[in-house]
């Protein structure tokens, strides 16, 4: 298997972009006022994350021993794949899910293989396990019971659960991971909080593994920035509920648009949506050129879908992918007429 082109650096930059995942609101107005105190040496000296790991920690009610912090999510991932696997051991990602998965099993030398989590009846002799939950690009949710169980049949593997998008329900594996000692738990501050450009993200589960992540992990992965920042994220419930009302209205509009139009969009709770339409091929060319920037399916490892993904912007964007869509769709819908109607 080859590694996987990262779609955040493969997709094209267009006017109207809907390809990354990230907040349209921005961040909370306390991030900036923060960014404002922060003071030369707050810059000069190493970091202390005490402090933010204390607030994570009493967030979800866990040890501060149960936390590692990592420089985003993604980094996070880099150093699983790397603390646990060997070469030519198995990896069982989640089928048709974030790219990063597949690029770093791969990248430590092991042999990825896809699986479904819903209709998981044997986990083989994996080492590791990737879930996606919400998962990207869906937007869709495993009910925490069906996790549970992969946990159990897996007992001699370890679980990644990446809640990255978590903020959107309030379903967390967290507690159960806890319970275990083969369950690790990914979040980021870059997707509800508004954070992505800080890159801050952290990994939670018992401390068997959180022991030997933190061996593994550099000695300063995230800056003193960047945990005052996330710091003052997580002090503002208000931003956290307005992101969550807004992208719950615009989701509404966007999935009542595209069903209009006969498309299939995934029965997402987040800010991802996926569109599955069999008309992928010549849609999404069709909307590059008309401005517009999404994610292929192909952006998804083993995803057997066509379709793309969408991330929720702001309205006037929102608004613009459907008018554009439109035009795409009447052109592609009249040439098939008239190739139909010549046959
Ligand atoms: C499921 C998932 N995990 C991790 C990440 C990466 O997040 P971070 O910005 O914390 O590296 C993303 C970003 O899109 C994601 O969708």
């Amino acid at each position: 298997m080859n590694i996987p082109k990262i779609y955040a650096k493969e997709v094209q930059k267009k006017p109207i972009d809907l390809s990354l995942s990230e907040n349209p609101l921005g961040c909370s107005p306390l991030v900036v006022k923060m960014l404002r105190k922060i003071t030369m040496k707050d810059i000069s000296r190493y970091p202390d994350t005490g402090k933010l790991i204390q607030k994570i920690a009493k967030r979800f009610k866990i040890g501060k021993e149960e936390v590692v912090l990592g420089n985003g999510s993604e980094q996070l991932i880099k150093l699983i794949a790397q603390t646990f696997l060997q070469a030519n051991d198995v990896a069982l990602i989640q089928r048709g899910s974030f790219g990063v998965f597949t690029k770093e099993c791969l990248l430590a030398e092991a042999k990825v293989k896809f699986f479904r989590p819903d209709k998981a009846t044997d986990v083989g002799n994996a080492k590791l396990l990737f879930i996606c939950n919400p998962n990207n690009p869906t937007g869709e949710v495993l009910d925490l019971t069906v996790i549970e169980k992969i946990a159990r049949k897996a007992s001699n593997s370890i679980v990644v659960i990446d809640e990255a998008i978590g903020e959107f329900t309030k379903d967390t594996f967290i507690t159960k991971a806890l319970k275990t000692k083969n369950c690790l738990v990914l979040r980021t501050f870059s997707k509800a909080f508004g954070l992505a450009g800080i890159r801050i993200g952290f990994v939670v589960g018992p401390e068997n593994l959180i022991d030997k992540l933190g061996v593994a992990q550099q000695p300063f992965p995230v800056s003193e920035v960047a945990c005052k920042l996330a710091l003052s994220a997580l002090e503002d419930e208000v931003f956290l509920n307005k992101t969550i009302n807004f992208i719950k209205k615009e989701r509404s509009f966007l999935i009542s648009e595209l069903k209009k139009r006969k498309l299939c969009p995934s029965d997402s709770i987040t800010n991802n949506i996926f569109v599955e339409t069999p008309l992928a091929d010549k849609l999404i060319p069709k909307l590059n050129r008309l401005g517009v920037s999404i994610v292929p399916a192909s952006g998804f490892p083993g995803m057997k879908k066509p379709g793309f993904r969408i991330c929720i912007k702001d309205e006037k964007t929102n608004r613009l992918f459907i008018s554009q869509l439109d035009k795409a769709l009447s052109c592609i819908r009249s040439k098939n007429l008239v190739t139909s109607k010549k046959i």
